[in-house]
């Protein structure tokens, strides 16, 4: 039986938040930002261990309290210049810990209103599935296209076009490989297809939104209150 691993890269400097610290630090519900999705990630069953990636530089880490349900959160101070850095090097640490075919779940420090449901059902459509896959949004806007004025350059049919989320899982053997050899991909998914693989998308919803912006923070904090998470 795979066992199911959770990564989480937080290693980046959310510079589009424009804060005085990393976005995953800020504050959100009384916890920082990052504290919500190894929550939802050590509440999972099924899931052994949740690593999280840091900056080996990263001072902000010591600073919280981490006390999390399950005694599964493990602490790697391995991330890189990229998110895909992040990853592939808390892959390379897990290396001989872990099976080829155990299932990784990575998943964004900045999405932190996944819920438990979500990763459960993601972990159960994937049980018997060849590839692996993510979770996903159907677009449900019209897309356009903008030229340097910012004005509309196209209308991109919207048919079949999903907005990728996270958690994305995939097998250690076969997404270490496929990160080693993909260049300037944004997320895993995006680099096992550049091995000629077609991952499977798992419907999700749009409460799983990555806080990016300031005024994403009051959103979430809505939906977390919403749901007594708070
Ligand atoms: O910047 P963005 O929000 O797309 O980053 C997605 C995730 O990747 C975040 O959780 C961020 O902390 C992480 N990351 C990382 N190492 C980097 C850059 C981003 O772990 N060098």
């Amino acid at each position: 039986m795979s066992r199911h691993f959770a990564i989480v890269p937080a290693a980046g400097s959310g510079s589009r938040m424009g804060a005085e610290r990393p976005k995953q630090y800020l504050m959100l519900a009384g916890k920082p930002l990052l504290w919500h999705a190894l929550a939802t990630l050590c509440a999972v069953t099924r899931i052994e261990q949740v690593c999280v990636v840091l900056s080996p530089e990263d001072e902000w880490w010591a600073a919280f309290d981490w006390i999390l349900p399950g005694d599964k959160l493990r602490v790697l101070r391995v991330g890189g210049a990229t998110r895909a850095e992040s990853v592939t090097n808390a892959l390379q640490r897990l290396e001989g810990e872990v099976r080829a075919d155990d299932w990784m779940l990575v998943h964004d420090a900045a999405r932190a209103c996944l819920d438990v449901a979500q990763v459960d059902a993601l972990i159960d459509t994937l049980a018997e599935d060849e590839i692996g896959g993510l979770l996903a949004q159907p677009v449900a806007d019209t897309l356009k296209r903008a030229n340097v004025d910012v004005r509309v350059a196209a209308t991109i049919s919207r048919e079949a076009m999903w907005q990728a989320q996270t958690p994305q899982m995939f097998r250690h053997g076969l997404l270490l490989r496929a990160l080693t050899m993909a260049q300037g991909v944004t997320d895993e998914a995006g680099a096992v297809e550049a091995l000629g693989l077609a991952p499977r998308l798992v419907a999700a919803d749009a409460t799983n939104f990555k806080v990016t912006y300031p005024q994403d923070l009051a959103l979430a904090e809505i939906i977390l209150r919403a749901r007594g998470k708070t």
